[in-house]
């Protein structure tokens, strides 16, 4: 039995000398210390010794299970840190290789020109207002001087909601909402989604941009309306932009005007982009109705403002030379990675 227990210890390092994984480590610790293993076989025939063998061959036993166990714990350590300098020498990270690039996403162009808008408007100390897209008709029109059966309301082919409630048709409805908020000075825009029940081509759609715009104070004229919207349109088109005013009618501003710039393309001469005219139109304004004021709780007699609607989309089509207002809102890569 000594002679077995020696040729365990012996055979059980020899083995362990020669491993070179972890696996192979907990094979021998089972092939001879396991339940079934050699040194436990020879365990099981200890009751067959004398009374004075033994404690001797029970101390050899645990002297060569100590042993073996040592070893084993021995080269587990080894193998992983051979293994570990392995994986450090596999995953090195080479800094000097050329990083991957993440594809960027663009800015829509509706928002490019937005942005450029509320800038130039912020250079002239606006704030920014909004209102809700599902309105109230008093705000859209009621407010607005546009009573019930007034013609201006069958130009503008409302979504209604309930009778009294609509999907916004313009933005005007944010200047009674800050109206009725605050008292002048007031100097807002309100850059917003309206709703048209229009059939789409090339030039509608039943959802577009607005921005609407709104001074009141004491003293503003029709010289304030025409003096800021020539800064804005040099801003936005260049120093040489001219603008020009025509009459005409809405029913929430008195007087009312038609704003158009030089062509930004020919500067006036008359090219295909301004259908020959030499001006494009690019938004309406005037001066707010009395009666629009006064049914905010302003008092048109002490102070007077002017109002203005900008269509976002027509700004962007000349800017960009878009012939087709679907492409805003189609979202085809194709188009979009152009700006
Ligand atoms: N809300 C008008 C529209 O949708 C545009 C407009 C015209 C707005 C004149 C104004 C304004 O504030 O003064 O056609």
């Amino acid at each position: 039995m000594k002679q077995q227990l020696e040729s365990i210890r012996q055979k059980a390092k020899e083995e362990l000398q020669s491993v070179s994984a972890l696996a192979e480590i907990d094979a021998i610790r089972i092939k001879y210390l396991g339940k079934k293993g050699e040194l436990t076989a020879i365990l099981k025939q200890m009751g067959k010794l004398s009374a004075e063998e033994r404690p001797i061959i029970g101390q050899l036993a645990n002297e060569v299970r100590a042993d073996i166990e040592n070893e084993i714990s021995k080269e587990t350590q080894i193998i992983k840190e051979k293994v570990l300098e392995q994986k450090l020498k596999d995953e090195k990270i080479d800094v000097t290789l050329p990083a991957k690039r993440n594809a960027m996403g663009h800015k829509h162009p509706l928002s490019i020109v937005l942005d450029e808008v509320k800038d130039i408007f912020f250079g002239m100390g606006f704030n920014v207002a909004s209102g809700p897209e599902v309105e109230w008709d008093y705000y859209n029109f009621e407010a607005l001087n546009i009573p019930k059966n007034h013609p201006a309301r069958d130009t503008q082919d409302t979504f209604y909601i309930t009778e009294n409630m609509l999907l916004r048709t313009q933005t005007s409805p944010c200047q009674i909402r800050v109206m009725e908020k605050q008292q002048p000075p007031i100097r807002v825009i309100a850059p917003g989604r309206v709703y048209r029940s229009d059939a789409v081509d090339a030039t509608h759609s039943p959802i577009f941009h607005q921005i609407e715009g709104l001074v009141v104070d004491k003293g503003i004229t029709m010289a304030d309306l025409k003096g800021c919207l020539e800064s804005f349109a040099k801003a936005l088109y260049g120093e040489d932009t001219k603008i020009r005013l025509r009459p005409h009618h809405f029913p929430f501003t008195e007087p009312s005007c038609e704003i158009d710039v030089s062509c930004f393309n020919c500067g006036g001469e008359g090219c295909p982009m301004c259908k020959g005219e030499g001006w494009i139109e690019i938004l309406g304004g005037g001066m707010v109705h009395p009666k629009v004021l006064r049914g905010c709780g302003v008092d048109p007699d002490e102070y007077s403002g002017f109002a203005f609607g900008i269509g976002l989309e027509r700004l962007v089509m000349f800017r960009f030379n878009i012939d087709d207002m679907r492409h805003l809102y189609e979202n085809d890569v194709r188009f979009l990675s152009q700006f």
